[in-house]
């Protein structure tokens, strides 16, 4: 039989691993090591579950409650997220426990009838409602549109623990569930991962949120997310890293992502990275076609600049460059710079299209030359491209 996992006193993990998750929602990101969607379980005069999980696996969260309470009744289950990943055992936990009163965001009843199409006599809840347990008294804090309209988090004050939903989640899939029970950089890594996939395009609210909650100056010993690992020792790193991701804080780094058949814009990418990389600016260099897009998003979140280049096909850039650029467009980032660049045959457009869709995503374009080159670039455009590579690394350190 599964077991809980004992978190603090009379609190515990119920949640379930996803060893073989690859692709994380659906197939959009793909990630390396495995997933895990966090349920909780709160042992009081009255018993309370927090999320359920995706629905192939609900019937391991139940064998988890039940190596706790038996044959206890549930008596409330709290939705924080409709999402799926979240919600989709929901069914089938009330069918197990159909006395148990589901709470969530106004929001969040919304989402459970257009998915499920049951009233289950929802409660619904908003920023600074409360429930007692018995010893215990939960109080909520709506997130909206981080990531979903729905999105809440639950406080018990008693126990100074915040259960936060996707937010501060991270893929990290095993049973130590503890930050501490890993490194600082790796945790830190794997939640700038999560959000820069899941929630770069919500930073603005996410870093008003951040404050509103700074502001309650609530005790948070724990914070006890949907995915990944409990946090209770890089609190103040964690909630320092958010504020950095919100605000889109640039490391001295450019990301150089490009796309190309027969190489010519390649040497390009190479050349540019060579002057930034020389010149004390890190840089990343990525083939988009063979690369990670969790990777290359998590790399852009915290960068001063990216680069995008592409080769000209069929008169446009290529297919999945535009797609990265529109999904640059989503992410409302801000405070980057950027620049296009690339190698065409006979229609000389395609670097000034890039550099628009830039400017549309919301980037500043660096001042200098339209990186544009006739098929094969010469070893005097290469050097150029060096020298252009170091202005744009002096830029960078001097912003
Ligand atoms: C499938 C294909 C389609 C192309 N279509 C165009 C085109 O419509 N207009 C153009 O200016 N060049 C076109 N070209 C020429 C390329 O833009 C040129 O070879 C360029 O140097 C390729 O850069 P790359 O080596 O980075 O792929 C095409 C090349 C390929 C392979
Ligand atoms: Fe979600
Ligand atoms: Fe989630």
């Amino acid at each position: 039989m599964k077991q809980a996992i004992p978190i603090c006193e009379h609190m515990y993990w119920v949640g379930v691993h996803d060893f073989n998750c690859r692709h994380f929602h659906g197939n959009m990101f793909p990630i390396e090591d495995g997933a895990t969607y966090n349920s909780y379980l709160i042992v009081d005069e009255q018993i309370t579950v927090i999320d359920t999980v995706e629905e192939e696996f609900i019937d391991i969260m139940l064998e988890r409650i039940q190596s706790v309470i038996g044959d206890r009744p549930v008596d409330n289950i709290i939705v924080q997220h409709g999402e799926p990943d979240h919600s989709g055992g929901f069914l089938k936990f009330m069918q197990v426990y159909p006395n148990a009163q589901p709470y969530a965001s106004n929001a969040g009843v919304n989402i459970m009838m257009k998915q499920y199409f049951k009233d289950f006599d929802y409660k619904k809840v908003k920023t600074m409602d409360e429930i007692c347990t018995g010893g215990y008294h939960l109080t909520f804090i709506e997130m909206p549109l981080i990531h979903w309209p729905d999105n809440m988090m639950t406080y018990v004050k008693e126990a100074n623990i915040l259960f936060s939903n996707d937010a501060f989640g991270q893929h990290i899939a095993g049973y130590d569930l503890f930050d501490d029970l890993h490194s600082l950089s790796k945790c830190i890594e794997k939640a700038k991962e999560y959000y820069a996939n899941i929630v770069m395009p919500y930073g603005e609210r996410v870093e008003k949120k951040l404050k509103e909650i700074l502001a309650l100056q609530l005790p948070i010993k724990m914070i006890a997310p949907s995915h990944g690992v409990i946090w209770r020792t890089y609190i103040q790193e964690l909630l320092d890293a958010y504020m950095e991701f919100a605000t889109f804080a640039g490391k001295d780094k450019v990301v150089i992502i490009y796309e190309s058949i027969w190489r010519h814009t390649q040497k390009m990418a190479e050349a540019l990275a060579e002057g930034i990389g020389t010149n004390g600016v890190s840089v990343k260099v990525y083939k988009e076609s063979i690369t990670s897009s969790t990777l290359m998003m998590k790399e852009i979140l915290d960068a001063k600049a990216v680069l995008i280049g592409s080769g000209c096909y069929n008169n446009d850039m290529a297919s999945n460059i535009s797609g990265l650029l529109a999904k640059l467009k989503t992410c409302h980032i801000k405070g980057k710079k950027a620049l296009g660049f690339g190698s065409y045959g006979w229609f000389g457009k395609t670097v000034f299209n890039i550099n628009e869709k830039l400017s549309e995503a919301g980037f500043t374009l660096f001042d200098e030359e339209t990186l544009s080159i006739n098929y094969t670039p010469s070893e005097n455009d290469l050097n150029r491209y060096i020298e252009i590579g170091e202005h744009i690394a002096n830029a960078i350190k001097k912003q």
